[in-house]
């Protein structure tokens, strides 16, 4: 059985969308959903689901206590989808090549401090780009800069809102990024 460990600090659509996907899959399990914000929407999306969830402050994040419950835990593989927090380096280290984060956007372009959610999609509409796109990577010490996994574009000419770039994202993020975790699970199906 291989698990999968998520952190997200919102909305949980992708959340929901990965527990779904792995639900009746007896190889994969979704062994915890760990926040930062207690009132994230994400929480209540993982207990209707029966995943069990752990609320953090930062303190616990950088000082050894979330490292501790992952250690518990023991993920095959840690990922990110839409945690807004940096991955202290301690657990970097601890978990290499094991954590993957999902941008909503075509790194290098629009990632780093600040460029996370609506900001990043606010940002690709006032610059009028054609096209803007997710990027699955892995997670180094460096903020949105680890190795690319793959990336998915999509043409945003009709869009007229960051609500509808964001629809359009979310869509691409749902249909790729369970595939994605599979894979590395499972290298060989
Ligand atoms: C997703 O679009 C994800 O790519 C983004 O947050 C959103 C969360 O949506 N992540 C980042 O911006 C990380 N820098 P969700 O809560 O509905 O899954």
């Amino acid at each position: 059985m291989k698990k999968i460990l998520l952190f997200a600090s919102g909305a949980g659509s992708n959340v929901e969308n990965i527990i779904q996907y792995f639900k009746n899959n007896n190889e994969v399990a979704v062994v915890g959903v760990f926040s930062n914000n207690p009132e994230a929407k994400v929480l209540e999306k993982a207990q209707v689901h029966h995943v069990p969830t752990l609320v953090f402050n930062r303190a616990e994040l950088n000082e050894g206590f979330v490292l501790a419950k992952i250690n518990e835990l023991q993920p095959d593989l840690i990922v990110l989808a839409g945690f807004l927090w940096k991955m202290p380096e301690e657990i970097v280290h601890h978990y290499p090549n094991k954590i993957i984060n999902i941008h909503p956007a075509l790194l290098p372009k629009y990632g780093g401090k600040g460029m996370y959610g609506m900001n990043v999609h606010k940002t690709i509409l006032e610059n009028k780009e054609h096209e803007t796109g997710i990027t699955i990577h892995y997670v180094n010490e460096h903020y949105d800069e680890g190795e690319f996994i793959l990336q998915q574009t999509v043409n945003i000419e009709s869009c007229q809102t960051p609500e509808e770039i964001a629809a359009k994202v979310h869509e691409l993020e749902h249909e790729f990024f369970p595939k994605v975790i599979e894979q590395i699970l499972n290298p060989k199906s």
